[in-house]
């Protein structure tokens, strides 16, 4: 058996709905390193790939050029580069691969604030038209705490500039990253932030302490006491009841939600709100349930 044609750095991630995408390295690890929940790239040192390797992996898959129609670029923020580096690769990838349609990344708001529109612009007239932005919350208090390094106002502007260059956003907030104390300004001002901001997806992921949660309190700027799961829900419920958005698609179908629930907020927000409600009477957070919204 034929092996794969180029091995990369591990540990390596992608969101899950970029399962079928090639991907390739052009960053290693995350520039910035410090947010209290994350243990995604803590075992590596932030490096920019060298331009010619991450050419010898594009060209590591010419044999399948016809079957590669998207491709996420990892590590954790590659939009660090300037557009000296990125645009090279991204005409790289369009010659190589003919049948591309998409390509997307990780970024953070404090990476595209960090670019003048007419960069993301060029970013996306190449080709990168998706990005995954984890937003966790839109609370400044809480972004503090969780050593984040943006504020509401950066993740607001951030998110619109790359609307503005006519890129779509795909959202992540953290249920429980705030613990009990500030559960109700996180779950307001997130749902604040995907109102002025109205990304084209939207998800939410349970705070998972990887490292235990003494680990995670340790590098929280705070006093945190952990939610229970059904306050889990109420913060949920708090969220989703002040969200205002037209077609963002949501979905909490990651593996650490144990309810899971996927709709258009425009159209099946009351139902999610009632199914949220049935789990906080029944006490039913130990189950999955599916919520058919689309
Ligand atoms: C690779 S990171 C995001 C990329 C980019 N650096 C950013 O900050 O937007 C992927 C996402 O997974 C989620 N995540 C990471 N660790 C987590 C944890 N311990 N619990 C819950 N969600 C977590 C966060 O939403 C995070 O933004
Ligand atoms: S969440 Fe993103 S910015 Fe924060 S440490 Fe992880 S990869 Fe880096």
């Amino acid at each position: 058996m034929l092996g794969f044609p180029i091995q990369y750095n591990e540990p390596l991630f992608r969101p899950p709905s970029e399962g079928r995408s090639l991907i390739i390295q052009i960053t290693l690890g995350c520039s910035w390193n410090k947010c209290s929940f994350c243990e995604m790239y803590t075992s590596k040192q932030f490096t920019a790939r060298k331009q010619e390797d991450i050419f010898a992996d594009i060209d590591a898959f010419k044999l399948h050029s016809n079957s590669i129609q998207k491709v996420f670029l990892a590590d954790g923020d590659p939009l660090v580069l300037s557009n000296k580096r990125l645009i090279p690769i991204l005409k790289k990838l369009n010659e190589t691969f003919p049948k591309l349609r998409r390509i997307s990344t990780y970024a953070s708001p404090s990476n595209l604030m960090r670019k003048s529109i007419d960069e993301l612009k060029e970013l996306k007239e190449n080709g990168l038209v998706l990005l995954y932005v984890g937003i966790e919350s839109g609370d400044s208090e809480v972004l503090e705490a969780i050593q984040k390094g943006e504020t509401y106002q950066t993740t607001v502007d951030g998110l619109n500039k790359s609307k503005a260059a006519g890129m779509d956003a795909s959202v992540m907030i953290i249920n429980g990253v705030g613990g009990k104390l500030l559960t109700e300004q996180h779950a307001i001002n997130s749902a604040k932030v995907l109102n002025a901001t109205q990304p084209k997806f939207a998800s939410t992921l349970v705070l998972t302490a990887h490292k235990g949660l003494d680990h995670y309190k340790n590098r929280y700027l705070g006093e945190f006491i952990e939610l229970e799961e059904s306050e889990l829900f109420e913060e949920m419920h708090l969220f989703l009841s002040h969200l205002e958005l037209e077609e963002t698609i949501f979905r909490s179908d990651h593996a650490s939600n144990s309810l899971v629930l996927k709709g258009i907020i425009g159209r099946d927000k009351s139902s999610m709100l009632a199914q949220i409600e049935k789990a906080i009477q029944e006490g039913a957070g130990n189950r999955k349930r599916q919520y058919h919204g689309c």
